[in-house]
C-alpha cells in the first residue's frame, strides 16, 4: 500500500520512468524499488547519458521489465515501438531531468528515445530535475521549465542542500520517497503544480535573522554607525525562507530591498534590536549579522546640542546590550544560533574564542580586511565545535544559500 496514508489505497498502474544522465540516476533506481511496494509498475527507458551512470540491467531487474535506451535498435523497435511506448504507460515520469532533456522537451527536439517519446507521449509528464545549482538557476533551464509547465508538464523538486558536484544550493533530485509521493499524486489526478511541490527542508522551522547597522542618537539630528549595508543579513534572511522557513527579518536602517518572503521588522537602536528579538522569541534559529553598535551616547537630549564657540562637551558613552549573548543565554534560546564575527587578523583564533565567549553554535567569521563591508563577495570561515570550514570567495547570496543549507543539514 502506499505510504501516503491520506492518498488512499493500493494503485494497479504503470508509468514509463525515463533515466536521464546524471548522478541522481542511482536513486531512480531505488525509486523502481519504492514504486512497486506501492502496487506502480516501471518501464524503463535509460537515455545513452544514463547508461554512464547506471546499467540496464540493473534497471530491468528491478523493474521485471524490458529496458530501452536506444530509438535505432532494431530488437527494441521491434519489441515496441517508440510511439508505442510512449502510450503504453498512465504516466511518464523523467528522474533524473537533466538540463539538456528539459531543453530539448521544451523545444520540441526529438532525436533520441527519450526525447521523441516525450514528443509522442499523450500522456502527462512529471519532471524530477537534478543538475547544478548554475545550470538549475541559468536563465535558460528557468524558461525552458516555464514553457513545459505552461504544456501541463508536472514537477518534483529539486532540493537545496550539498551536491555531488561540491556546490550548495538548489539543483539536488528530490528523494523517491516523495517523487513517488508526487507520482501517486500525478496517478490520482491531481494536474495543479502546487500539489506536487516537494517539502522544503526547513518547511515548519522559524528564523530570526538580525541585519544592518544601528543608529545611536547623540541628538535629534545626530547619531553614532557604522558602514554595515545590511547585504549578508538580507541574503540570509531571504536563503533561509527560500527553503521553507518562517523568518523574521530585523533590521536597522539600510537602503536595499528586503527579500519579499520575510517578515520585516525595522528598528534603529541597538535597544530597539534587543526588544524586537526578544518579542520574536520562540524561534528554532537566530542569525546574528547585524553590526550592533557597541556603545550609545548616555544621554541624547530633546534639543540639537548647539555651536557656541567652544569645544562641544566630551561624549559620554555607555555600553549597548550584546543581542548575541542574551538570546544565546535565554530560557528560550533557540536551538541554534550563529553569530558573526568580523576580524581583520587570526581570525579563526577569534572566533573560535568568540564562540565560546558568546555561547553560540556556530560564528560565521568574515575577513573585514579587504573589501567586505558594502561589497558583494566575502569568504567566510564557519567555526562550530567541529572545528573551522573555510569558504572560498563567493558572493554574498552564495554565502547566504551556503550557510542556509547547512542549517537545513542540522535540522534534517
Ligand atoms: O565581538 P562582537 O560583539 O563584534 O561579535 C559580533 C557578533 O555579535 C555578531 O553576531 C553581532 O551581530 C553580535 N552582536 C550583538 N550585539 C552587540 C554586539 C554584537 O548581537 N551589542
Amino acid at each position: 500500500m502506499g505510504r501516503n496514508a491520506a492518498l488512499g489505497t493500493v494503485l494497479n498502474k504503470r508509468i514509463l520512468l525515463i533515466i536521464g544522465g546524471g548522478i541522481a540516476a542511482y536513486k531512480s533506481l531505488f525509486l523502481i524499488r519504492v514504486l512497486a511496494k506501492r502496487g506502480i509498475a516501471s518501464r524503463v527507458i535509460i537515455t545513452r547519458g544514463g547508461t554512464e551512470f547506471v546499467t540496464p540491467l540493473s534497471a530491468g531487474a528491478l523493474s521485471g521489465d524490458n529496458v530501452y535506451s536506444d530509438l535505432w535498435d532494431l530488437t527494441d523497435e521491434a519489441e515496441m515501438g517508440h510511439i508505442e511506448l510512449s502510450r503504453s504507460a498512465d504516466l511518464v515520469v523523467v528522474a533524473p531531468a537533466t538540463a539538456d532533456i528539459m531543453a530539448k522537451a521544451a523545444h520540441g527536439i526529438a532525436n533520441d528515445l527519450a526525447t521523441t517519446t516525450l514528443l509522442a507521449t499523450d500522456k502527462r509528464v512529471l519532471y524530477a530535475p537534478a543538475m547544478n545549482v548554475r545550470m538549475w538557476e541559468a536563465a535558460a533551464t528557468q524558461r525552458n521549465i516555464e514553457t513545459l509547465k505552461k504544456d501541463g508538464a508536472l514537477f518534483i523538486g529539486p532540493d537545496a542542500g550539498a551536491m555531488a558536484c561540491g556546490e550548495f544550493g538548489e539543483g539536488r533530485m528530490a528523494e523517491p520517497e516523495e517523487i513517488a509521493d508526487a507520482i501517486e499524486a500525478a496517478l490520482r489526478g491531481v494536474t495543479t503544480l502546487d500539489g506536487l511541490k516537494g517539502p522544503k527542508p526547513l518547511n515548519g522551522k522559524s528564523a530570526l535573522v538580525t541585519a544592518g547597522p544601528t543608529r545611536e542618537p547623540i541628538d535629534p539630528v545626530r547619531y553614532l554607525s557604522n558602514h554595515s549595508s545590511g547585504k549578508q543579513g538580507y541574503a540570509i534572511a531571504g536563503a533561509l525562507a527560500d527553503l521553507g522557513a518562517d523568518v523574521t527579518l530585523i533590521s536597522g536602517p539600510v537602503s536595499i530591498r528586503p527579500p519579499a518572503n520575510v517578515n520585516l521588522v525595522k528598528i534603529e537602536t541597538a535597544v530597539e534590536m534587543l526588544a524586537a528579538c526578544k518579542a520574536a522569541l520562540p524561534s528554532d534559529v537566530f542569525v546574528s549579522v547585524a553590526a550592533v553598535a557597541d556603545w550609545r551616547p548616555a544621554e541624547c537630549g530633546a534639543k540639537k546640542i548647539k555651536k557656541n564657540g567652544d569645544s562641544p562637551a566630551p561624549l559620554i558613552l555607555e555600553e549597548n546590550p550584546d543581542i548575541l549573548k542574551t538570546l544565546s543565554t535565554a530560557e528560550n534560546r533557540p536551538s541554534l544560533v550563529v553569530g558573526f564575527a568580523a576580524e581583520t587578523n587570526d581570525v579563526i583564533k577569534h572566533a573560535t574564542a568568540k564562540r565560546l565567549r558568546k555561547t553560540c553554535d556556530w560564528i560565521v567569521a568574515n575577513d573585514v580586511s579587504g573589501d567586505v563591508m558594502g561589497g558583494d563577495h566575502n569568504k567566510m570561515i564557519l567555526v562550530t565545535e567541529d572545528g573551522a570550514d573555510e569558504w572560498p570567495r563567493l558572493s554574498k547570496q552564495d554565502s547566504a544559500k551556503r550557510l542556509a543549507a547547512k542549517i537545513a543539514e542540522h535540522f534534517a
